[in-house]
């Protein structure tokens, strides 16, 4: 062979390759495996990242992940110890999204027991149901083998919880209550009740002056997307909600669509925020349908953001995207928003920065 037609036999050569490879097989090798989580969690993004580079599924690479975060009680709001309700205890929402076959699992408002994704996957891969609540999510938990009933309450979340009640229990959810600017018990405010109509226009001076005081409460949950060796899309969250909650409330994190979403076709999605709003327009659902419609991932978050804006101008929150090529972006409102990620391409972990 001369010497000349050796880059041209090269060239034939990886062009054989390519062909009979296809783009897929190809691009995924530099593409895949891939982790994408909420915030600078970076210890759950590196457990994440060795399960699924070790050969784990995408589902269990997100169990892993959002298990450390758990482990680490990440930023006081996610697994136990964080986030007391107002009766002080902390509860764990969660949820895990398998892409490829739409299954979901989660728990919400789960009492006693820490590990709220594990027990999501339990859901997920042992019944036929996808969400389960309170005490008798606790009750499945626990007979399948996770451990409790334990006291998920820390010194640190009882003396937060100590100083609200302290501060009259503010600030809290409540609207359209009496007594506003106090502890409840509460009554919805038109009610006819003689002793609270004597006293109603000053309270409910009260309850604006307390409103427009009232900063952005955390909220942080961990929302992470994996996507395995096989291209193989999963998604799970986890939190302790938010803090000083009504007992009973549920937010975004167990909600699929809302906290987090995964289509193994187009990509997948992780929000997070303030859950009572955001769970209202479902933006990761939106955002994987806009990817599907062809929207780039940063176009599709911030266009998941900017419906949500236009109706709640001060509403705090934020959604990374990802699509099937590895692509990430993310949008944010009333905050800066951070997200992590690792590819193949990466020697650590990245936490990329987005501004409102
Ligand atoms: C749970 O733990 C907290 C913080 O350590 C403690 O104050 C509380 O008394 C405990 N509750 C029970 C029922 O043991």
């Amino acid at each position: 062979m001369a010497l000349g037609s050796i880059p041209t036999f090269l060239l034939f050569i990886s062009t054989f390759f390519f062909m009979v490879l296809g783009d897929d097989a190809v691009g995924n090798s530099v593409k895949y495996p891939l982790v994408v989580s909420t915030w600078p969690f970076k210890e759950a993004v590196k457990a994440a990242w060795k399960a699924v580079d070790g050969g784990l599924s995408a589902v269990d690479a997100v169990v892993e992940g959002c298990s450390t975060c758990e482990e680490l009680r990440c930023d006081g709001t996610v697994g136990p110890g964080g986030s007391p309700d107002e009766n002080g205890e902390t509860t764990i929402d969660a949820l895990v999204m398998n892409g490829v076959t739409m299954e979901v699992g989660a728990v919400a408002a789960m009492r006693y027991v820490k590990d709220g994704i594990r027990a999501a996957r339990l859901v997920m891969q042992h019944t036929e149901h996808t969400l389960l609540v309170g005490e008798k999510a606790s009750v499945f938990a626990i007979s399948m083998g996770l451990p409790g009933p334990s006291n998920l309450s820390s010194s640190e979340s009882i003396e937060k919880w100590t100083k609200w009640k302290e501060n009259h229990c503010q600030p809290n959810f409540w609207k359209n209550v009496v007594p506003a600017g106090s502890c409840g018990p509460y009554h919805p405010k038109g009610k006819v009740d003689v002793s609270e109509e004597c006293t109603k226009t000053n309270l409910m001076g009260v309850a604006e002056l307390r409103s427009s005081h009232i900063s952005p409460h955390n909220h942080d949950t961990i929302s992470m997307t994996v996507i395995d060796k096989m291209g193989h899309v999963a998604v799970g969250t986890s939190t302790n909600g938010a803090t000083y909650k009504i007992p009973g409330r549920v937010g975004d994190g167990p909600i699929a669509g809302s906290s987090a979403y995964a289509d193994n076709d187009v990509g997948a999605c992780g929000a997070t925020g303030d859950g009572d709003i955001m769970m209202r327009f479902l933006p990761c659902y939106q955002v994987v349908e806009s990817m599907r419609l062809g929207m780039e991932p940063r176009a599709a978050a911030k266009d998941a953001i900017y419906r949500i804006a236009r109706k709640f101008p001060n509403f705090v929150g934020a959604v990374f995207a990802v699509n099937k090529n590895g692509e990430h972006g993310g949008a944010c409102h009333g905050w800066t928003f951070q997200y992590s990620v690792r590819s193949p391409e990466m020697d650590d972990v990245e936490v990329f920065t987005v501004f409102p």
